[in-house]
């Protein structure tokens, strides 16, 4: 696999064409994530039915090493058991992705933060009253 600048081949396809942006009407698990450092932004959205991530979409105020994180996390999650989402880690994504230049892996951590939260912000809606 080529990489340029760092990025892998597939990291660069998804950052020129990043996948599954928008807003995702029906989520029921949603996380704003910012990283304080170089604060870039994300609204991550996930649907969940049955155990399963059956959507992913995510819009975003960010670099380019993040918008291609998040579009390749939105595709790594489809399908997906909740308890296999919740493995979607920062190294996760950057071992997905083909590898990620060490000096943007906060893009890819702030992909992980995304999952992390939006899989919170569903357990919290889904757990009884
Ligand atoms: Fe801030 Fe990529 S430079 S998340």
């Amino acid at each position: 696999m080529g990489v340029s600048g760092g990025y892998s081949d597939l990291l660069i396809e998804h950052l020129r064409t990043p996948r599954n942006t928008g807003v995702l009407q029906n989520a029921n698990g949603v996380a704003v994530v910012r990283n304080p450092v170089c604060g870039d932004s994300a609204t991550f959205m996930l649907r969940v039915d049955d155990g399963r991530i059956t959507a992913a979409r995510f819009t975003a105020q960010g670099c380019g090493g993040s918008i291609a994180a998040l579009s390749l996390t939105t595709e790594l999650l489809e399908g997906l058991s909740l308890d296999a989402a919740s493995q979607l880690d920062r190294d996760a994504i950057a071992e997905a992705a083909g590898g990620f230049p060490s000096s943007k892996i906060h893009c890819a951590a702030l992909a992980a933060d995304a999952v992390r939260l939006a899989l919170a912000d569903y357990a919290r809606r889904a757990a009884p009253a």
